[in-house]
């Protein structure tokens, strides 16, 4: 079914213009989970993005189990190793690891947590409920999954009872996740929830206060600006907070289009 961008704006509780609901400052009062833990659904200048070189995949295989050698990987064995990977406790529970899914010369790249028991039957990020709502995120910034579009997730292994992975699980996947980004080579990278942040930007801070800031990833000479926002699984709980995440995927939007220099803070969006 193609939704209409009014409906896709309705959907993420803004229809049927981009107007808060509400006073700023009221959401937070009726938050009632904190976006620290995000359960899955069952949880000035101009910054120059021109187009980068990609990065040269390296032919052969590495130790499946081995994610210190995933640097060497390109995509067809860095995704066997992903599947293959026994880095952690979390393989145990496993059904499939969960790799990620789309184009992979994307611009965008969106990280989460990791997988719940849907991606974890299907081998897919995001495919439960949280997976319609950041479809309709995507949508309502004209974006579609696979299309320019890159989504992976933090650990690539279903936490058990959907429990936000452990600092210790992210730190065993973040060599394939550095992988894949460092294949991508992305324009924007736009982290999902606080783990998404830890894992990446190291960042101890609550997601509402990082927000509406611009990050960068570092990983030699490649420099990616970062935007976080809001899991999609706690947006489904505290629907307040997608005007939030909206603003968010405008800021995104603006730093894709190089209207928003690292490091600037969201301004006021219009009432
Ligand atoms: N939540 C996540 O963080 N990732 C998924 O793939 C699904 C739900």
């Amino acid at each position: 079914m193609t939704l209409t961008r009014e409906q896709i704006l309705e959907e993420m509780g803004l229809g049927p213009v981009w107007r808060l609901r509400q006073p700023a400052g009221a959401s937070e009062a009726v938050a009632e989970v904190s976006p620290d833990a995000p359960a899955k659904a069952d949880s000035a200048a101009p910054m120059p993005l021109a187009p980068r070189p990609r990065a040269q995949p390296a032919a052969g295989s590495v130790d499946a189990v081995d994610p210190t050698g995933a640097d060497a990987l390109g995509w067809p064995a860095l995704r066997e190793a992903i599947l293959g990977c026994t880095a952690c406790a979390l393989c145990q529970g496993r059904k499939q690891a969960v790799p990620g899914v789309g184009d992979e010369n994307a611009d965008w790249l969106f990280i989460g947590e990791g997988p719940g028991a849907e991606e974890d039957a299907r081998g897919e990020p995001f495919v439960g409920q949280a997976g319609k709502l950041l479809d309709a995120m995507l949508a309502a910034i004209d974006l579609r999954r696979g299309d320019n579009v890159y989504i992976a997730n933090a650990v690539k292994c279903r936490p058990p009872g959907n429990r936000t992975p452990e600092a210790a699980e992210m730190a065993a996947c973040r060599p394939w996740l550095k992988r894949q980004i460092a294949l991508i080579r992305p324009k924007l990278i736009v982290l999902l929830g606080r783990a998404a942040m830890h894992a990446v930007l190291g960042e101890e801070r609550s997601l509402g206060a990082s927000r509406g800031k611009t990050f960068e990833y570092r990983d030699g000479e490649l420099v990616v600006p970062v935007i976080v926002t809001y899991h999609p699984a706690y947006l489904l709980r505290n629907l307040p907070d997608k005007a939030k995440a909206w603003e968010d995927l405008c800021l995104a939007r603006r730093v894709m289009r190089g209207q928003q220099a690292v490091g600037m803070d969201l301004p006021l969006s219009p009432a």
